[in-house]
């Protein structure tokens, strides 16, 4: 059996999926905060040394997933598994955000591509050494479509649309 716990939440400015970023480098992207519960602050001793962090959360308003989707980046059809959809068998997301300051259990960040309320999972300094894989990096169907990212904006593909959003 897997269990998780939330170990905190993300605020950001984005309470309806309408018009928000896609990924953290959309030029939409915003500055938010990661509050990580009182239980788990003491974990974030060292980590202001770090400049990125790698953020991984649930997507909250997911109900659903699907295994064929049309993703933000293309008209076509994909598996969800070659995409950065969030209607996955286990929705869950993972942004890579810059670290503005922290104070207490509250981390200021840069960019964020989320939702208000986001559940955190879990936080990792980001390292080049460990992250960036060496030679050529192959990115599928995103050829070419990768770079239309920053102007790319969110819609309701995914989760339907609540009243009054
Ligand atoms: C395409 S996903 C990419 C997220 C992450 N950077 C990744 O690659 O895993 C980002 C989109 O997920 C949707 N989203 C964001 N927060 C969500 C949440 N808490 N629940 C459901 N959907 C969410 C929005 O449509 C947002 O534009």
């Amino acid at each position: 059996m897997m269990e998780f716990v939330e170990i905190g939440k993300i605020h950001s400015e984005f309470k309806t999926l309408n018009n928000m970023p896609i990924q953290p480098t959309g030029e939409k992207s915003l500055k938010g905060e990661i509050v990580i519960n009182e239980e788990y602050a003491e974990g974030l001793k060292d980590l202001e040394e770090f400049s990125h962090l790698i953020v991984i959360y649930f997507f909250h308003e997911v109900k659903e997933h699907k295994l064929i989707v049309k993703p933000f980046m293309d008209d076509a059809k994909r598996g969800v598994f070659s995409t950065r959809a969030p209607v996955r068998p286990n929705p869950i997301g993972l942004s890579v955000v810059e670290i503005e300051k922290i104070k207490g259990n509250i981390i200021y960040i840069k960019n964020i591509d989320v939702l208000d309320q986001t559940p955190v999972l879990d936080i990792k300094p980001l390292v080049p050494d460990f992250d960036f894989p060496k030679g050529e990096i192959k990115v599928g169907w995103l050829e070419n479509r990768s770079k239309g990212v920053k102007e790319k904006e969110s819609d309701h593909r995914f989760v339907q649309k609540k009243e009054g959003n």
